[in-house]
């Protein structure tokens, strides 16, 4: 790539510009007044020097006028900066768009593993198709990574036993760096790989040809583990069914309740007695240690589609 010299990585991303003119304007305001209070300094060094030993400077008060003013124009310069700065981090962490497609990293020591919801799987390899939302769901298997594409302006912790997202819009046609930001171990700088961002008629092609879908793997595992057996469709067995259940609010044992997202059934799975649904019994086993992560990240996938499919899946 002929390019010039920058001090930016490419701007690939819905984010990207916002995050560096933020960055420009707050790097701007700090030069202009560190070099201000430098300046500033000098010359009344200069201008109120002491210029004979008999020098006495005449006895001043203070200025409640003056001290107002420089402790809170400033602080609204500030608070300025942190509006614009939430606004962004906002439409970052919690702003899914209606089309947005979900994506699923999991971290290990020292690859990145990302599934597709169609069924492709690949490793520290990312494709995605421009223009549309994506939400990533990262988890970790082991010690805490952090998911970083500098072209997105995309770091995240990705940490074990605990789901963390970003929503990002791939704006630019390309390969980018995809790197772990977070020093997981002797590999950790060997934890790399390429981010292609494709047209999304290529993307579908490329998505498509994958063999099994998240659902239908999480489906399998789901007979496999003999979850079919106690999570009847019709609520007559003896867990809960779990048709509809993901994003419902679920009353629990005690009378709390929740609404049943990723996390929930996650620790549902591998912690089962944790939180008890009302009205059932606290028999079932955990299955912590038997079905890996990415496993997890399916059921999930699955549980989901129940949701989506409600009536004809019974
Ligand atoms: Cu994973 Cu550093």
């Amino acid at each position: 790539m002929n390019k010039t010299f920058s001090l930016l990585p490419e701007a690939a991303s819905n984010l990207a510009t916002q995050i560096d003119d933020l960055m420009t304007a707050e790097m701007l305001f700090s030069v202009f007044f560190t070099a201000l209070i430098f300046v500033t300094v000098f010359v009344f060094a200069m201008k109120y020097r002491r210029r004979s030993a008999e020098d006495r400077p005449p006895h001043i008060h203070g200025s409640l006028l003056l001290e107002l003013a420089w402790s809170l124009i400033p602080f609204a310069m500030i608070l300025g900066f942190f509006v614009w700065g939430a606004n962004i981090y906002f439409r970052a962490y919690a702003t899914p768009q209606p089309d947005a497609m979900e994506i699923f990293v999991t971290g290990k020591q020292w690859m990145w593993k990302v599934q597709h919801p169609e069924g492709q799987r690949e490793i520290n390899e990312l494709h995605l198709p421009l223009g549309r939302q994506v939400k990533f769901t990262m988890i970790s298997e082991d010690v805490i990574h952090s998911f970083f594409i500098p072209a997105f302006r995309l770091k995240k912790d990705v940490i074990p036993g605990r789901y963390t997202s970003y929503y990002v819009t791939p704006t630019k046609l390309g390969d980018y760096h995809l790197f772990c930001a977070e020093y997981c171990g002797t590999q950790h700088s060997g934890m790399i790989g390429t981010v292609h961002v494709m047209q999304p008629t290529e993307y579908a092609k490329w998505a498509g040809g994958g063999d099994e879908s998240m659902t239908a793997r999480g489906e399998a595992l789901f007979n496999q583990y003999g979850c079919s057996t106690c999570h009847l469709p019709d609520g007559k067995g003896r867990g809960p069914s779990l048709v509809g259940v993901y994003g419902s609010t679920v009353k629990l044992q005690g009378g709390k309740t929740l609404k049943a997202d990723d996390a929930y059934i996650r620790e549902s799975v591998l912690n089962p007695r944790s939180k008890i649904v009302d009205t059932y019994a606290a028999i079932m086993p955990t299955f912590q240690g038997q079905i890996s992560e990415e496993g997890l990240l399916q059921i999930i996938a699955y549980v989901k589609s129940l949701e989506k499919e409600e009536g004809e899946q019974q």
